[in-house]
């Protein structure tokens, strides 16, 4: 066990050149959620003393993106190696502390395996993996006892060096004294002309010093992104596992392929969730929840029963028990449903409350509105919320029955089992259990007779 204090360093500073995209690569987003964040998850949960970061100098968005996490960044102004990113930290690395160096292109390394490297005690402790396709990793080189002699990069690589199968995660584990001594010796002759931190792992050893190697079996820590397909590639990988880990906690996923989760999905018993769903942020399903095809649920809590039909979007909402949703709703920041509630197609609600058992089944917009029980909205219902300057609100209590086509202009309250004619522009209160209308009354023309064309 080693009992060093130990400090992070991630290394993110590098031009991404690969992937020929102006955002920088360790802002490029798997499963929602930057690269980088990734790995700020996993490394939070080891309680480091001090996270550095090393960031090239144009990526200050990159220091934007995270404004709550207590990082010290660092910054290579010249990129020319991860040897030299390295060598960026080291001044503001304690003395004699044990040293956790992650590449920032390589998000999935999890904290269990993160533990095992820094607790063993050898000085430097690489993370190594044997992987079917070593295409562009760094190769493990072993001498005759079996112990690492060397890291050779793909480009350096002989003939026969190109065959081995174990691989250079990137992760280390060292003590930062090792560091500061190795360091200075590493030389940029190499293909690449850079100053590589894998060559450490030689200069240990011309130092008579084992280099310890922990291996994963794991497919996706190991996995590095420099491309826009070796993203697409860890994204499916991953939502593949994301999948299988709800298929087995007894969520029934129609299809496993066909499944996107960015962020965290909590789900109760018998839940039913059809293809091409993406769930964001946090998002909770309750036992019996039912999710209907091409959804997409954002930061939201849909409780037990509740059915959602294809195509709706929701955000930032609160859905009660055995409500129904969709084909094709919208539910927008701001909106708690009771129980009982249907919200149908082409229904817009947005900063509302809407009580037990009420409906609004087609075509509408509500909008900053307080909505009681048993309350019937008609097709084509509008809360007209907007002055074009500020929100005003609608209150529409139990038991009012709106007809079809009706604008109420807010601020505006409808009494409690009040009737709204259709087609009505309703722009006072209306008292309870009256008729409200506002509509011409309808005129009748005997023999009347159509335009006709003059000409
Ligand atoms: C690196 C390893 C390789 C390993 C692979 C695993 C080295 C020399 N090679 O190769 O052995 O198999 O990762 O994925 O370490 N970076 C900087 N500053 C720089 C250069 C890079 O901060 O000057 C950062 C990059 O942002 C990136 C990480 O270091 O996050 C790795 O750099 P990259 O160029 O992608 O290395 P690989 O060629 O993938
Ligand atoms: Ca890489």
């Amino acid at each position: 066990m080693n009992e060093k204090n130990l400090e992070v360093c991630i290394l993110a500073a590098g031009y991404g050149t690969r992937m020929r995209s102006s955002i920088p690569k360790v802002m490029q987003s798997l499963a929602g959620r930057p690269l980088l964040g990734h790995l700020f998850n996993s490394v939070e949960k080891l309680n480091p003393e001090k996270i550095h970061v090393v960031v090239g100098p144009e990526i200050d968005s990159v220091r934007q993106s995270f404004p709550n996490q207590n990082i010290n960044w660092v910054t290579q102004a010249e990129r020319l190696g991860t040897g030299h990113a390295v060598m960026q930290a080291l001044p503001h690395l304690g003395k004699d502390v044990r040293l956790l160096i992650l590449l920032g292109d390589a998000p999935l390394i999890s904290t269990n395996t993160m533990q095992d490297l820094i607790s063993s005690d050898a000085p430097l402790t690489v993370l190594t993996s044997n992987v079917d396709d070593p295409q562009g990793y760094g190769r493990i080189i072993r001498d005759h006892g079996g112990s690492i002699s060397a890291i050779v990069e793909e480009r350096d690589a002989t003939q026969q060096q190109i065959l081995i199968k174990e691989i250079n995660t990137g992760v280390m584990a060292i003590n930062s004294r090792s560091l500061s001594e190795w360091l200075p010796k590493l030389n940029r002759t190499n293909a690449q002309g850079e100053l590589l931190l894998t060559d450490i792992v030689a200069i240990a050893n011309e130092q008579a010093i084992e280099v310890n190697a922990c291996a994963t079996e794991d497919k996706l820590e190991v996995r590095g992104v420099n491309t826009f397909v070796q993203l697409g590639d860890l994204e499916r990988s991953l939502q593949q596992r994301y999948a299988r880990e709800l298929q087995e906690a007894g969520v029934h996923l129609v299809d496993p392929q066909r499944f996107d989760q960015r962020g965290e999905l909590v789900c109760g018993s018998d839940v039913y969730i059809d293809v091409n769903n993406i769930f964001e942020g946090q998002v909770t399903l309750g036992d019996g929840v039912r999710v209907g095809a091409n959804c997409h649920i954002i930061d939201s809590v849909i409780e037990d029963g509740t059915i959602i039909k294809d195509y709706s979007h929701l955000q930032g909402c609160h859905v009660g028990r055995n409500s129904q949703l969709g084909p094709y709703a919208r539910l927008r920041p701001g909106t708690f449903l009771g129980n009982e509630v249907t919200i149908g197609n082409f229904v817009e609600v947005k900063n509302t409350v809407i009580g037990k058992n009420t409906k609004a089944s087609h075509l509408t917009y509500l909008g900053d509105a307080k909505i009681g029980q048993s309350v019937n909205i008609g097709a084509g219902t509008i809360t007209c919320n907007y002055d074009g300057l500020k929100k005003y609100q609608t209150r529409i209590d139990d038991n009012v029955f709106v007809g079809s086509n009706t604008a109420f202009v807010a601020p505006i309250v409808i009494g409690e089992g009040s009737t709204i004619g259709a087609g009505s522009t309703i722009t006072k209160d209306v008292d309870a259990n009256v008729l409200g209308l506002s509509r011409a009354k309808q005129r009748t023309i005997a023999d009347w007779t159509r335009p006709e064309d003059q000409d």
